[in-house]
């Protein structure tokens, strides 16, 4: 029998074809600017015959060596690289192949460190309410995000979460209350996305959040693992997000824009006391995946930041975060159902509801899919965000282009989503309550 895909939708996706630069086309020949670069991965943008070169010349060289059995050029150059940009002191690296995968890992050298540090009661991680951390069941257990949690409920854990007042405007003042009522004898470690993702729709914390979180975490002996997945590797318009506040987390979680979609690559970077407290019983971690470390996708990464070097892409993506950021305030100014618009560098949201009333749509309203279907309708395509965050109501898209984007390019998106806009606008003004 022949065997067939499970749909991941629920309308037929068009055949993809090829892609090039900022924009993929499909079989059928519709072309579409890549207005979230996928699920905010594809940096370099699509067809990027550098780094296809260097993945074909890995290939022939040596795809696949086993961790146990051999070091590999590409893993230990990525290794020193990753060090090179990541934030002062961490320095020590594992490789995945997801973000799920590389959070999976973060928790085990949390747990790791804990019983080294003679805290193996220490079980619990504190996460936030609005969080998305990845799909196996640690990455799930820490992830605050209802809908992702849904069906799964009964497998994971229930950790304590930081809320901050109000999830979506989090205060100081509540962050260092929350703090306060935790237990630290049962905490290993507080995981936090820098800059938000799709689950609050790139929410930024406010200043001296981190470094209050910091200093909770450095009183306490217990480790801040930041999830820079979808922020890290330059998105924000820094190499990584953290950067914006003056605090270095313990561990660092990656993946996405490592390899900027042209291979599955992500991992974790840790703090030189980190390693060693993990490292002074046995001198090594045995703990990985098949793909660990593996040399074709580290290869992938070694040209991809080089690239991203080579072309300044990370002050490239600050200076076409700033223009994002205008035409999308211009775009809230004209669109009534436009309710805010956050973010840094090239990671953006819009968040749909009544500016009026100041509040969101009942999220039956189905915004966020009429702006997806009417933007891939223009030819653009974004990625879904908030969908019921605020207790069930919510709305919004992720604006997150590739990091290569021209002004241009830039200029194009923000007239598709224009028109996109106005045709939700349009056709459901309808349909708003109190109309
Ligand atoms: C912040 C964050 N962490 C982890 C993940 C999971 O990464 P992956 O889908 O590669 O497993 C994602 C994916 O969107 C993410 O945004």
């Amino acid at each position: 029998m022949t065997g067939r895909l499970f749909p991941v939708s629920a309308t037929e996706l068009p055949l993809v074809a090829g892609g090039d630069g900022v924009y993929l086309h499909a079989t059928d020949g519709t072309r579409y600017l890549d207005g979230s670069s996928g699920a905010v991965a594809a940096n370099l943008g699509h067809g990027d015959l550098r780094i296809a070169e260097v993945l074909a010349e890995q290939a022939r060289t040596v795809a696949f060596a086993h961790r146990t059995h051999f070091r590999s050029r590409p893993a230990v150059e990525l290794a020193e690289l990753v060090g090179e940009h990541a934030p002062g002191g961490l320095c020590r690296s594992i490789f995945s192949s997801s973000g799920s995968e590389a959070n999976e890992l973060a928790l085990r050298l949390a747990l790791a460190y804990s019983a080294a540090r003679g805290h193996a009661g220490r079980v619990d991680f504190v996460s936030r309410t609005l969080s998305y951390h990845g799909s196996t069941l640690g990455a799930l257990s820490l992830t605050g995000q209802a809908r992702r949690r849904a069906g799964v409920e009964p497998l994971l854990h229930g950790f304590p979460r930081l809320h901050a007042g109000d999830p979506f405007d989090p205060s100081i003042e509540e962050l260092r209350a929350e703090l306060a009522g935790l237990d630290p004898q049962r905490v290993a470690a507080v995981v936090t996305e820098p800059v938000g993702g799709a689950s609050s729709g790139a929410l930024v914390p406010p200043p001296r959040y981190y470094e209050v979180l910091r200093s909770w975490c450095d009183e306490h002996d217990v480790l801040w693992i930041a999830d820079e997945v979808m922020c890290g590797f330059g998105r924000t318009g820094r190499w990584f997000a953290t950067e914006y506040w003056n605090a270095v987390p313990d561990l660092l979680v990656f993946g996405k824009g490592i390899s900027g979609g042209y291979g599955p690559l992500a991992g974790v970077v840790a703090t030189e006391p980190v390693t060693e407290a993990v490292l002074a019983e046995r001198g090594y971690v045995s703990f990985g995946h098949t793909y660990t470390n593996t040399p074709l996708t580290a290869a992938v990464g070694v040209a991809v930041i080089r690239e991203m070097e080579r072309r300044g892409l990370v002050a490239h993506a600050d200076e076409m975060g700033r223009k994002l950021e205008a035409g999308l305030r211009s775009l809230a100014e004209r669109h009534r159902i436009v309710w805010q618009c956050r973010g840094l560098g090239l990671l953006r949201a819009l968040e749909l509801g009544d500016v009026q009333a100041g509040q969101p749509w009942p999220s039956k309203l189905q915004l966020t899919q009429r702006l997806l279907a009417a933007a891939r309708d223009v030819g653009l395509l974004l990625y879904p965000a908030v969908q019921g965050a605020r207790n069930g109501a919510g709305d919004g898209v992720l604006v997150a282009p590739p990091l290569i984007i021209s002004p241009a390019e830039l200029a194009e998106l923000i007239e598709k989503l224009d028109m996109a806009l106005s045709r939700v606008d349009r056709e459901h003004s309808a349909d708003r309550p109190g109309r």
